[in-house]
């Protein structure tokens, strides 16, 4: 017994020797934390249990093989939130967080273990891509990362965080999870880098330029949170993990408001201008109607013409999506209209009612938006916003023009309740084309074609665009005090709890890609 627990032992010792201070000071001098320090972390204190510690990697007849325990990549399981999650954290220390046959095969496992028992998986990566020396077995252990990545799409949670390195193909992993988190300054994505661009396209470009976290969160929308360094981001990734619930089958965390839903704000009485041409920042109002003024918000440099965020609202969590006037007047395009139609999409998946504050004058028009396809991009929001069964709340605050009307979750496409504020203004188009085409006669032929105008447009207004011809044809149910917003979102909210809508059934829709 007594030799049998010495082996036992002597193995443990080997282990913390893999992890002495050089494994520590290595990670720090590139600004890194290390894979066991994100891990732990990571979850809540003393409850991360390791999974094959022990594992060694593949041998490899192409030299540069290793003697590391764990093959380059740390998993396992623990709370977060005191609920469990499964993680894994690749470890740049070994073998340049490479992925080899043993990695795969333990990420694998653990990604089995979060879908079976319905736990949200989260990936901390940090590694130079598929091990090269193992070839076709690095490739193949991506590829069923990616299978068990797809298969777990809608089911459970899976969040990818990336903290170094992410090359080549090693993309796809986050590309197919629900949200990616980047570190600034030390993590990089990219299908090429820098090297293979200028081979092929004689392109000077920087990592940082390529792929860095600053260009993700911003033209390619590829990231959707970035924060400073290594602690931040997981800290970030802690209070998305709070938003969600634990799989597909379960609603998200109910929290107790620390202030009640009933309370007037007469400030949401300011916030709109006088002029409906003025620009005003949507995310006043999402502080004065969400509880203590808080929300995760999702993309936020990418595609700012729409707003996305979680918050909560009466102890209930949302997701908040609006038009915000102050970026291209809260036009929809097509980089928003994605941006909308992804966040609902996971909305849906995962039990998340969908709030929706409307000030939209339209699409964007324009030769480079109908050539980027405006119309299959558009498609998706209008798409996402129909298929999804949860509970769907829209508040118009201002502007609800033609086709953005529909889309923005009207009604008519499944909207459950729809209220506008007395400053909301719907109708096919603006009084400026709408009188440009119903009286181009009238203005050509006028003593006085500006004083003309004006008398149309008021009239427009008066007898088309105003909120209480909707309320009054039930394509809205109540024009409301902007001070009692957050009470009607919140009796609704209740009113919708029990809500289910079946849909046909089928193998799956044909979503517009
Ligand atoms: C094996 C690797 C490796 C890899 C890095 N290392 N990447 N070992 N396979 N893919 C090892 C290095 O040999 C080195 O070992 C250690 O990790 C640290 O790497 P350095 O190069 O010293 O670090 P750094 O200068 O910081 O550069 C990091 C790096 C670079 C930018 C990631 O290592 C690099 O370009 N690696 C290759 C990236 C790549 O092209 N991967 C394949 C992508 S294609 P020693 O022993 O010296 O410490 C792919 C296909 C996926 O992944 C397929 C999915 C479909």
């Amino acid at each position: 017994m007594k030799k049998s627990y010495e082996q036992f032992i002597a193995r443990q010792e080997l282990l913390k020797k893999q992890y002495d201070d050089t494994y520590y000071q290595k990670q720090h001098q590139r600004g890194k934390l290390t894979a066991r320090e994100r891990i732990l972390l990571l979850f809540d204190e003393d409850t991360f249990e390791e999974t094959d510690a022990y594992a060694p990697p593949a041998t490899s007849s192409f030299g540069k093989s290793v003697k590391a325990f764990g093959d380059g990549v740390i998993t396992g399981f623990g709370k977060v939130n005191g609920r469990l999650v499964y993680a894994y954290s690749q470890d740049f220390n070994v073998l340049g967080g490479s992925l080899g046959a043993t990695h795969a095969a333990k990420i694998a496992k653990i990604q089995d273990m979060a879908l079976k028992t319905g736990s949200p998986m989260v990936g901390l990566i940090d590694s130079g891509g598929a091990r090269i020396q193992e070839g076709i077995s690095s490739l193949d252990g991506y590829a069923s990362i990616f299978k068990r990545n797809v298969l777990s799409s809608g089911v459970i949670p899976q969040i990818s965080v990336i903290m170094g390195p992410a090359a080549g193909g090693a993309v796809y992993s986050p590309a197919l999870t629900d949200f990616i988190f980047m570190t600034a300054d030390t993590s990089y994505m990219f299908v090429t880098g820098p090297n293979v661009v200028k081979e092929v396209l004689n392109e000077t470009v920087s990592t940082e330029d390529l792929g860095g976290a600053s260009v993700h969160a911003s033209k390619s929308g590829v990231a959707d949170f970035v924060y400073s360094d290594d602690e931040n981001t997981i800290l970030g990734v802690k209070k998305l993990l709070s938003y969600l619930p634990s799989n597909n089958m379960e609603n998200p965390p109910l929290t107790e408001p620390a202030e009640a839903a009933t309370r007037d704000d007469e400030q949401l009485r300011n916030i709109v201008p006088e002029d409906p041409d003025k620009p005003y920042d949507v995310k006043e109002v999402v502080r004065l109607i969400v509880d203590n003024g808080d929300f995760l918000e999702i993309s936020e440099n990418h595609a700012a013409n729409i707003f996305t965020a979680f918050a909560r609202i009466d102890g209930r969590v949302v997701g908040i999506v609006a038009n915000q006037p102050k970026v291209m007047a809260g036009t929809l395009d097509t980089h928003s209209s994605v941006k909308g139609a992804r966040f609902i999409n996971i909305c849906d998946a995962f039990n998340i009612p969908i709030v929706t504050l409307v000030d939209v004058p339209g699409f964007l028009p324009g030769t480079d938006q109908e050539h980027e396809g405006i119309i299959r991009h558009g498609a998706k929001l209008l798409y996402a916003y129909t298929f999804a069964n949860v509970p769907k709340i829209t508040i118009i605050l201002r502007k609800a023009y033609g086709g953005a009307y529909i889309v923005m979750n009207s009604k008519g496409i499944g909207g459950d309740f729809s209220f506008a504020w007395p400053t909301a203004e719907i109708a096919v188009m603006g009084p400026d084309g709408a009188i440009a085409i119903l009286f181009r006669k009238e203005l050509n032929e006028a003593e006085d074609p500006a004083l003309l105008k004006k008398e149309l447009t008021d009239k427009y207004r008066e007898e088309v665009t105003n909120p209480y011809i909707a309320d009054e044809k039930g394509y809205i149910d109540e024009v409301i005090d902007p001070a009692v917003t957050k009470q009607k979102i919140a009796s609704s909210l209740k009113a919708l709890e029990r809500k289910i809508e079946l849909r046909p059934k089928r193998k799956h829709g044909n979503l517009p890609l």
